[in-house]
């Protein structure tokens, strides 16, 4: 599907930019479909394209990017599959961590780390303490993440602890979710045309406004988020109120 023309190539200083943007990065597979490619091969160009993807957002003044890299439902791809994206993650790290943590990106991790290979796990780990104290940007990479999954853990956490019942508020389970002391995202986008949830960030995108466009990830630039942005800028966010009654 080809990228509709980008409108803007600068962001407006009247803009408000979202304090936090989250990415469903999709379309990699049908991306290297069109172009006779193996599918890794557009796993690969999705990630070429998070570089480009995170370094707009840290210089546009976006505070945290949470991008949704491996769902615990993506076991279920032909193996081949899931072993070549453990790789990409392991040689992204690898490969980019040293100019993320000069870039001054902290990167965090949303979801569970039990059942990836210890090797990955104790990459994951060293991009976590490396970062930890930087502050330009938060890069949360959701990665064996399921949204009901993560209710899940976060209502046993609360009966483990033995919280009354009647104590239990919005903020006992925002606390016990992966994303806590993250503010819930304002702008979620979603790529390559597909319009559904795919059980990203259930609780926190509560409120978010929603993006779909037709462009396959490895295609989603800069441009592409500036114009994500220009729209989020037309939108009213009224989280359930009424703004101007007399209107
Ligand atoms: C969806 O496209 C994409 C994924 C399931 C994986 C996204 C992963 C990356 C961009 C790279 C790895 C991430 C990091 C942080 C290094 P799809 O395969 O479902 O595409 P399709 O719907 O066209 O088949």
């Amino acid at each position: 599907m080809s990228a509709p023309p980008p409108k803007s190539s600068q962001l407006d200083p009247a803009w408000e930019v979202p304090a936090h943007i989250a990415i469903i990065m999709d379309g990699n597979g049908r991306w290297a479909r069109q172009r006779n490619l193996p599918r890794l091969a557009g796993h690969r160009a999705g990630t070429e394209n998070l570089r480009r993807v995170i370094r707009a957002c840290a210089e546009f003044g976006v505070r945290y990017l949470t991008i949704y890299a491996f769902s615990t439902e993506n076991w279920a791809r032909p193996r081949e599959e899931v072993e070549g994206l453990m790789e990409i993650m392991r040689e992204f790290i690898d490969r980019e961590l040293d100019e993320l943590d000069a870039e001054g990106v902290q990167i965090r991790h949303v979801g569970k780390l039990e059942g990836v290979r210890p090797e990955l796990q104790a990459k994951v780990r060293e991009a976590i303490e490396r970062t930890r104290g930087n502050q330009r940007l938060v890069l949360n990479v959701a990665f064996n993440y399921g949204g009901r999954d993560e209710i899940v853990r976060a209502v046993r956490l609360i009966v483990q602890e033995g919280i009354p019942a009647e104590e239990i508020t919005e903020e006992t389970i925002a606390d016990r979710l992966y994303t806590a002391g993250v503010p819930d995202p304002d702008l979620v986008i979603r790529t390559s045309g597909e319009v559904r949830t795919s059980n990203f960030l259930l609780w926190q995108s509560a409120y978010a406004e929603w993006y779909f466009t037709p462009v396959f990830w490895p295609d989603f630039g800069r441009e592409h988020l500036l114009e994500a942005i220009a729209d989020y800028n037309r939108r009213e966010r009224r989280f359930g109120r009424v703004l101007d009654p007399d209107e």
